[in-house]
């Protein structure tokens, strides 16, 4: 009931601060339950992997501008995929969504598969992306858990255990807060919270939708959390 209605805030909170981004639709399609195209989904959630936003924005346009749909993307010259791809760096993740493409076209019919299992069984999809996509394009109850993620929830919960070792816990409470309604929305909402406001190094907690249930808050940790293990 509680996590219930702090995912709502963070849903009402997301209305008004959601970051335009390329591959999310439009506000107020996304108020009347629009979904964005699985494929869009899929190829900005593999580039952000390692990637900024500011960075992955304008090769995502160009992707989408050469290779409109998953069938342009399978049919496209392995050299041509990687001219584009070239400067985002990591081109196992290239080879790969070429490989994904092919096989999305090949054994599903150029249609991304509404499953997370079967997500996960594609070239390249991993369990982050497989959350994403399932979440975000098909709005399916899968929490995705990134580093953003992390921050929040270690905070929200006032978690020293340091990373990795804290990663089970983070990823329960990931699940738990994640509502059956608007998953899609929520996962992007939670990931925008870390990204603008419950930031690495001055968090923004005059502005936080879940300033008052956020035990760091309270306790001042914030600066301290999420702990990370020594290398
Ligand atoms: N980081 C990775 N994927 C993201 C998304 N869909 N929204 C915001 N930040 C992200």
């Amino acid at each position: 009931r509680e996590k219930h209605n702090m995912s709502v805030i963070l849903l009402g909170w997301y209305d008004e601060n959601a970051r335009e981004m390329p591959w999310r639709v439009a506000p107020q399609d996304r108020m009347a339950g629009v979904t964005p195209d699985p494929y869009a989904v899929w190829l900005s959630e593999i580039m952000l992997q390692q990637t900024t936003v500011v960075t992955v924005k304008d090769y995502f346009q160009r992707f989408i501008a050469h290779w409109p749909t998953v069938f342009d993307l399978a049919n496209a010259k392995d050299a041509d995929v990687m001219g584009e791809w070239a400067g985002l760096g990591y081109y196992a993740r290239a080879r790969n969504l070429l490989k994904c493409a092919r096989t999305v076209v090949a054994d599903h019919g150029g249609i991304f598969p509404a499953d997370h299992d079967a997500l996960l069984k594609l070239p390249g999809i991993g369990p982050y992306t497989a959350a994403a996509v399932s979440s975000i394009a098909f709005d399916l109850p899968y929490a995705v858990l990134d580093g953003n993620v992390e921050r929040v929830l270690a905070r929200l919960h006032n978690i020293h255990t340091p990373l990795p070792e804290a990663k089970p816990e983070l990823r329960a409470l990931a699940q738990s807060y994640t509502p059956s309604n608007r998953a899609g929305d929520y996962a992007q909402a939670i990931m925008d919270l870390g990204a603008t406001t419950c930031t690495p190094k001055s968090p923004s907690c005059g502005i936080c939708p879940w300033r008052d249930p956020c035990i760091a808050r309270e306790k001042g940790t914030m600066a301290d959390l999420p702990r990370k293990a020594p290398k």
